[in-house]
């Protein structure tokens, strides 16, 4: 379906859920709802039905709005990668196509913040929800998987489209800015970064969405081959792997 919307739904203290719409239809998709209130608001408002819920992983800022939720709208579908207490679910995984009444999403696995995360992408619209896998300049805490787990997962995303509209589950952008400025000292991409980043966060207050293949030049924990990366890497002697460690566990004590 043409024209769908992408509304950002804040949550908690900075977690983003995500609804999705056609302006003719009154079919909604929500997707990691931590918090109902402010959802069902919206979609009252603009009079939409939640007919979907998407998870992309269990922790419970992506999940604790699910239950409520389903009390407002019975009738809704949920799709995760596993298990909701309480609740019938329907089970994804990698490489199953979701046809929805707007859109179809792919489903791509992508372990290493936790087991079970998936990503979803909607090839037709451009959209790809990346839940805690991908941060705008960094990347999720690796909780459950391994470094090579997370690196794959990683690279799964920079094997995808350019032209895609990444939707994170997190405003990190500023934190994880000030890591790099102080790996990459005085670095004049990460300048370039930085303005356009803030001009972003003035105008919409948020940093969030953000272009995937803008993303592929300057985040080292998405492209260890980036140009500011390849410079830190080669003066190391770090391989793609070593380098992103080397980020990942700076990053945890940051
Ligand atoms: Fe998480």
């Amino acid at each position: 379906m043409e024209n769908l919307s992408v509304k950002i739904i804040s949550q908690l203290s900075d977690n983003y859920c995500y609804a999705i719409y056609e302006k003719e239809h009154s079919s909604s998709i929500v997707i990691d709802p931590a918090e109902a209130e402010n959802i069902i608001y919206y979609l009252k408002e603009k009079k939409l039905n939640l007919e979907y819920i998407f998870i992309t992983h269990h922790h419970s800022d992506h999940t604790s709005g699910v239950l409520d939720l389903v009390k407002e709208y019975p009738e809704v579908k949920i799709y995760s990668p596993s298990d909701l207490a309480t609740l019938s679910t329907n089970k994804i995984s990698h490489d199953d196509k979701i046809k929805t009444s707007i859109n179809e999403f792919e489903i791509i696995s992508a372990p290493g913040h936790t087991l079970d995360h998936i990503i979803l992408c909607d090839h037709k619209n451009n959209f790809l929800f990346v839940g805690d896998v991908l941060f705008r300049l960094g990347c999720g805490r690796i909780f459950e998987g391994t470094y090579e787990q997370m690196q794959t997962s990683l690279q799964k995303i920079l094997n995808l489209s350019d032209d895609l509209t990444v939707y994170c589950g997190h405003e990190y952008t500023k934190n994880n800015l000030k890591f790099l400025e102080q790996i990459f000292d005085k670095n004049m991409i990460l300048e370039q970064v930085k303005k356009e980043i803030f001009k972003d966060i003035s105008s919409n207050g948020k940093s969030i969405p953000f272009n995937l293949g803008e993303e592929k030049k300057y985040n080292p924990f998405l492209n260890q081959e980036c140009e500011m990366g390849s410079e830190f890497k080669q003066k190391n002697k770090y391989s793609n792997l070593d380098f992103f460690k080397f980020l990942r566990e700076k990053k945890d004590h940051f």
